[in-house]
């Protein structure tokens, strides 16, 4: 019998890259997810990459009846769950929005779980909740606070899944806190597809190196860091998906946190320059003023990840930037819709 894994926000970025290696390893995956920041045609290449079939649910998650009709009708075991809103900037300019939205709807997850019995989650937690590191790498240990409306709702989540751990002993929940995920699926058929002007760095080199935008504003060159640019954790994302099945078949009673990333860091002008020689095209650039709320340097300490889920992310920083390439260059548009 195949275990059914509702995957909530599963059109997503990191969410599609999960799903294909949760139907690769033969689970029977159902998503739900509200299209607000995906495409329905990543359904179609979930399937095809993975060669399964899969159970799609447009729908909010804020819906409770809706969600609890996906309950009903598939013999859920367990949960993984990305959907939410994401954009750091966003979340300052609509703090409510973004508390309604992801707060609402992983009560309204919990709560259906619960009713139904459903007591295993992995959950999309972030590095955001380290706010600005004491120490470099950062350990699970290390003490949490948020910056900003997006990393507080992080936060609230992971202590909301914390509360409920302890009033009855048959959950299991795992956060995991994502360093900056970056890459692509090798096919060069499915990555990420932001909306409007990538917030992100690597979504935005890409976009200069395929011509779609004319130059990088670097946020920065005064950091206390090597080349004065900001150091970052990126982590493939494929990697990050091995992490969510290895988390999902490592789950041990009550409330865990591990660090998903690889303890390596790269700058921007690293990055800059790795695209440059990856891609053969030139990424123009210019300093710019810092970001408001970034920090110099963040890194992963992944031991307890490493150890106690029996993972690890391989990929080099080369073979992100390959992969994002691959998929830039064959989608030039994203899904294009
Ligand atoms: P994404 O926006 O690509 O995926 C999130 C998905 O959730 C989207 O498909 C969106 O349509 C869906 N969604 C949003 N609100 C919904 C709602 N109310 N009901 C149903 N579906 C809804 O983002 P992603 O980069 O794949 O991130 C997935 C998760 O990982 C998020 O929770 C995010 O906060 C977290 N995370 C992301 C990063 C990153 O850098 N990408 C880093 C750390 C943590
Ligand atoms: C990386 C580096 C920038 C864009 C964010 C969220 C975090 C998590 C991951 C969800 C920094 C610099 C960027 C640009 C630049 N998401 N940069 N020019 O800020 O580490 O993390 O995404 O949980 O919560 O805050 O990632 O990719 O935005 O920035 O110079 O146009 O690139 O200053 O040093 P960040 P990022």
């Amino acid at each position: 019998m195949k275990r059914t894994i509702l995957v909530t926000g599963g059109t997503g970025y990191i969410g599609s890259h999960t799903c294909v290696a949760l139907a690769e390893h033969g689970y029977d995956v159902v998503i739900v997810d509200n299209l607000s920041n995906s495409s329905s045609k990543v359904v179609d290449v979930i399937k095809q990459l993975s060669g399964q079939n899969i159970t799609f649910h447009e729908l909010d998650l804020t819906d409770t009846e809706a969600l609890g009709e996906v309950f009903d009708a598939h013999p859920i075991e367990a949960v993984v769950h990305f959907a939410g809103l994401k954009a750091v900037g966003e979340s300052v300019e609509k703090p409510l929005w973004y508390y309604q939205t992801n707060l609402v709807s992983t009560m309204n997850l919990l709560e259906q779980m619960e009713k139904h019995g459903v007591w295993d989650l992995v959950f999309s937690s972030s590095a955001t909740v380290y706010g600005d590191p004491e120490q470099l790498p950062i350990p699970e240990t290390a003490s949490t606070g948020a910056t900003n409306p997006y990393g507080q709702t992080k936060l609230m989540i992971e202590n909301i899944c914390k509360d409920v751990a302890a009033s009855n002993p048959n959950w299991r929940l795992a956060m995991l806190r994502y360093f900056n995920p970056i890459g692509a699926h090798a096919s060069g058929d499915l990555g990420e597809d932001p909306t409007g002007i990538p917030n992100n760095l690597v979504p935005f080199v890409m976009q200069v190196a395929v011509g779609r935008r004319e130059k990088l504003n670097v946020f920065g060159d005064d950091w206390d860091t090597p080349d004065g640019t900001g150091v970052r954790d990126y982590i493939h994302v494929v990697d990050l998906a091995a992490g969510h099945l290895a988390a999902l078949e490592n789950l041990k009673e009550g409330w865990d946190a591990y660090n998903l990333g690889t303890g390596t860091g790269a700058s921007v002008l690293e990055v800059v320059k790795t695209t440059e020689l990856v891609t053969g095209k030139p990424v123009n650039y210019s300093i710019a003023p810092r970001r408001s709320g970034d920090i110099a340097t963040s890194l992963a300490d992944p031991t307890k990840a490493n150890n106690e889920l029996d993972w690890r992310a391989d990929r080099n920083i080369r073979t992100m930037i390959v992969d994002a390439w691959n998929w830039q260059s064959k989608n030039p548009e994203g899904f294009g819709d």
